[in-house]
């Protein structure tokens, strides 16, 4: 089932509920925000003081971060991780399949705030399908007269039952940029959790899994050679309106994306897929 509803603020949102999953997408951004497969833990993280409110991003689910990831290189002064996720967005396709999913297809088209920003003409989708597995994916198409460079994110936060029981694997000797030390370093076995953490990996293995106890949640990407790993720790999260004081011991940021020196240049006509695939593997008895 697929429902068309509204907060009282008159913030938009599509409720699904099929056989095997239920999800949220608000229009603003195209944001999933509520993903949860039956008889399973919700997957994504939902900041409790998330804005749910028109021009703000939420903190939480699966922002989409176009068609810059961070700040922009020239501008700086302009919102952080694009405009794509503050965006209303178009829905232009809703279908129960098939195979008993629910694909739901939004697009978002170049106006005077994004041409005022970035000065090109795009065509951006974003698909997303609800079933036991949750794929999501965010195709770019060049419609413009000349070439143009991206740089995204599908800026995944994951719920996790304590930061402290978590590892990451999948990353082992991967080089990554250390946003918060400024410089590149090596992995060294699996990613624990303890303090700060802002990182962009290369060439990340295809599948990335994250431990959570006995739980697992499995990551599959493509179309991307980044990945973002993400938790704002103690200091960070009291300088954000939109986090508790303690928000950041029950979720992980994994962002597949084409950032830093994966952002991508499409000529006139070209496109790019940058997409996740996710699946839990999930012992009922852990809490979240
Ligand atoms: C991450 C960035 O992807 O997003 C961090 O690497 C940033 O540097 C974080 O702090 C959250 O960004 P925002 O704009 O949602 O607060």
């Amino acid at each position: 089932m697929i429902t068309h509803k509204q907060f009282d603020n008159g913030f938009k949102y599509i409720e699904i509920e099929n056989n095997q999953a239920e999800a949220k997408i608000a229009l603003q951004g195209a944001h999933l925000f509520h993903y949860k497969v039956k008889d399973k833990p919700s997957l994504l993280w939902l900041s409790e003081a998330a804005y749910f409110e028109e021009g703000k991003a939420i903190r939480g689910g699966i922002p989409v971060c176009f068609p810059w990831f961070g700040k922009n290189k020239d501008n700086p002064s302009l919102p952080q991780h694009g405009f794509a996720r503050t965006q209303v967005w178009t829905v232009v396709l809703e279908e129960e399949t098939g195979e008993g999913t629910t694909h739901i297809r939004l697009q978002l088209k170049p106006n005077a705030y994004t041409l005022a920003q970035w000065a090109y003409l795009f065509d951006v989708t974003l698909d997303i399908t609800i079933g036991h597995k949750l794929s999501i994916a965010l195709s770019v198409t060049n419609t413009d007269t000349k070439p143009f460079e991206i740089s995204t994110a599908l800026h995944t936060y994951f719920n996790v039952s304590n930061i402290d029981n978590i590892s990451i694997k999948g990353l082992d000797n991967k080089a990554y940029y250390d946003a918060l030390e400024e410089k590149t370093s090596i992995q060294h076995g699996d990613i624990f959790i303890q303090e700060e953490v802002d990182r962009v990996y290369s060439y990340p293995s295809e599948t990335i899994t994250l431990f959570d106890g006995d739980a697992k949640v499995n990551l599959q990407q493509e179309g991307s050679n980044s990945l973002v790993v993400w938790n704002p720790w103690i200091e960070k999260s009291k300088q954000m309106s939109d986090m508790t004081e303690d928000g950041y011991r029950t979720m992980v940021c994994l962002e597949t994306s084409n950032a830093r020196e994966d952002s991508r240049v499409l000529k006139p006509n070209e496109s790019h897929v940058l997409k996740a695939v996710v699946s839990q593997e999930i012992d009922t008895t852990v809490k979240y």
